[in-house]
């Protein structure tokens, strides 16, 4: 009836519809956001934002760290980008280009949500946007410590408690204890410093000195404090073992943590050729 009887009005609906599909599929679409993982305080980064234009062109591309805009590319405005000062990084807008964004100098707080937003022309202004997260990591600034209280040298079968430190770091690192090149397990704790807010780690073993332990007399402690992709620092220090004297002539062997039947006693009171000979003798067969 309607239609009938206003042609017109049909003819102007027809066309407000042609024009709102025409506006639903002509969209721009983020097609990539790269936002780095994790970046040390104080370095340097890349931000990319990339978008495909389903016939509607770039009106304008903007940055945002949480709330606050800190680049815009406007492609038909001179110049094309504008930075806006942001406390916790610097933009080099000359080595920014489109939706491709380096900052510089970031600090801890320049951790959070990044989110780059992309908007169509005139007149629907069409936006799209996407989110990345970035963890700024506050490396530690030294290499990592190993220390005990127990006093060399170590005696065989002694138990000693060695730990290893990194300190002021944030997050903290991971830490990994190596004896004689062979990895061990330890308990790791982290401390936080409550005026700075920054965590140092301790890692803790307790080991009986084996044998094997101390070939040559030497118990050779490495410790690794990690963190993937951005830092990689180790310690090394070893530690003299009092050897009786017999360990020091005997071939270097791959035994495992196996116990020897040795009893300090034997050879202070035993003089007796035969009973050192059986000794080393009983001593080889075991650590095969
Ligand atoms: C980085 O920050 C430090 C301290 O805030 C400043 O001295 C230095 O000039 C900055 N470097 C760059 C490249 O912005
Ligand atoms: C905690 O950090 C402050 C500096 O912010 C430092 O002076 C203090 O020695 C630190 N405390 C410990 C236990 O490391
Ligand atoms: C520990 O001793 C081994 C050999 O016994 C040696 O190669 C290494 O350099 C020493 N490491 C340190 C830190 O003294």
């Amino acid at each position: 009836m309607l239609l009938v009887l206003f042609p017109d009005t049909f003819l102007s609906l027809h066309l407000l519809l042609l024009l709102l599909m025409q506006g639903v599929s002509r969209a721009i679409k983020i097609t990539k956001l790269e936002v780095p993982k994790s970046v040390a305080v104080g370095d340097s980064g890349v931000l990319k934002c990339e978008w495909v234009d389903e016939g509607d062109h770039v009106y304008t591309l903007k940055w945002y760290q949480g709330i606050d805009e800190f680049y815009r590319w406007t492609p038909l405005e001179t110049p094309e980008i504008k930075t806006f000062p942001i406390e916790h990084f610097t933009v080099d807008p000359r080595a920014s280009r489109r939706g491709h964004v380096f900052i510089q100098n970031v600090t801890v707080n320049a951790g959070g949500s990044y989110r780059c937003e992309v908007s169509g022309e005139a007149p629907y202004f069409k936006t799209s946007f996407g989110t990345g997260y970035m963890t700024v990591v506050d490396l530690p600034d030294s290499v990592p410590s190993i220390n005990t209280k127990d006093r060399e040298p170590y005696k065989l079968h002694q138990e000693v408690v060695i730990t290893c430190t990194s300190r002021d770091a944030q997050p903290a690192p991971t830490l990994s204890f190596y004896l004689n090149q062979q990895p061990w397990e330890g308990e790791e704790q982290v401390v936080v410093n409550s005026s700075s807010g920054l965590q140092t780690a301790i890692k803790t073993i307790r080991i009986e000195v084996l044998p094997s332990l101390a070939e040559g007399g030497v118990l050779q402690v490495k410790c690794v404090a990690a963190h993937p992709d951005l830092y990689w620092e180790s310690n090394e220090r070893n530690f003299s073992v009092d050897l009786p004297e017999f360990y020091h002539h005997r071939p270097p062997s791959s035994a495992s943590q196996g116990v020897l039947p040795y009893s300090g006693e034997t050879s202070s009171c035993c003089c007796s050729l035969v009973l050192i000979t059986l000794t080393v003798f009983t001593a080889g067969v075991l650590l095969r």
